[in-house]
C-alpha cells in the first residue's frame, strides 16, 4: 500500500528492515542498546561491529536510551547511512502509560531524522515482538503518529516506509492506516 501526504510517500511492504535502501533504517531497541534478537539482532548482524561500537559510546556518554526515545549512529555495512534506534515500551497490560511511549518512540525517530536532514526512513513494527504490545493497537499508534506528524511537517521527508516482516501484521498496519484515512 502506497498514499502521499504532502511531499512525503507513506508506503507499507512486507520485507527485511536490514536490506532497505532508505536513508535511515530504525531498529527495535533496549534502553541499554546492548543489541538483541529480532529486529535488533538482524541490524547489529548486517551491519557489523560498528553500529554495537558507536552504541557503546552513546551509553558511555548519556547512559543508553530511555523507552519512548531514540538515538543515531551509523549505517554500518548496511545500505542505509545511518540507524536510529527506537526504543518502545514492553507491553504491561496497557496501563504504564504503553500507548503514549509507543507513539513517543516513533515522534522522537522522526524528530532525531528531521534534525539529521535525513529525508527518508525504514520503519519496523516496534515493540510488537519480544516486547509483547498487541499488534492491531500498535498499528493504530503508529500510523495515528505518523500521519500527524506528517500533517505538520509536510515538506519534511521524501518517503516513510514500513517494513513488516509477516503478511498479517502487514495487513493490521494497512486496516490501521485505512481506518485514519477514513476509508
Ligand atoms: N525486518 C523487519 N521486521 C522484523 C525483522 C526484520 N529483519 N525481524 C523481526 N521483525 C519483526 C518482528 O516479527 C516483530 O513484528 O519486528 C517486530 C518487532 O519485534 P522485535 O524485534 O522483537 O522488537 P520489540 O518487540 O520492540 O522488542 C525489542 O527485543 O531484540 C530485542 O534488543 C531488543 O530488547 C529489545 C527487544
Amino acid at each position: 500500500m502506497e498514499i502521499t501526504l504532502g511531499q512525503t510517500k507513506l508506503v507499507l511492504i512486507q520485507g527485511d528492515i536490514t536490506v532497505q535502501d532508505t536513508e535511515a533504517i530504525v531498529n527495535a531497541a533496549n534502553e541499554g542498546l546492548r543489541g538483541g534478537g529480532g529486529v535488533d539482532g538482524a541490524i547489529h548482524r548486517a551491519g557489523g561491529p560498528t553500529i554495537a561500537e558507536e552504541c557503546r559510546r552513546i551509553r558511555e556518554e548519556r547512559g543508553g536510551c530511555p523507552t519512548g526515545q531514540a538515538v543515531l549512529t551509523s549505517g554500518g555495512q548496511l545500505k542505509a547511512r545511518y540507524v536510529i534506534h527506537a526504543v518502545g515500551p514492553v507491553w504491561s497490560g496497557g496501563s504504564r502509560g504503553e500507548d503514549e511511549l509507543l507513539a513517543s518512540a516513533y515522534r522522537s525517530s522522526l524528530e532525531l531524522a528531521r534534525e539529521h536532514g535525513i529525508k527518508s526512513i525504514a520503519f519496523p513494527s516496534l515493540s510488537t515482538g519480544a516486547y509483547r504490545f498487541p499488534v492491531d493497537r500498535a498499528a493504530r499508534i503508529a500510523m495515528r503518529t505518523v500521519v500527524e506528524y506528517l500533517e505538520s511537517h509536510p515538506d519534511t521527508f521524501t518517503e516513510i516506509r514500513f517494513v513488516l516482516f509477516s503478511e498479517p501484521v502487514l495487513k493490521s498496519y494497512e486496516e490501521a492506516l485505512n481506518e485514519i484515512l477514513g476509508k
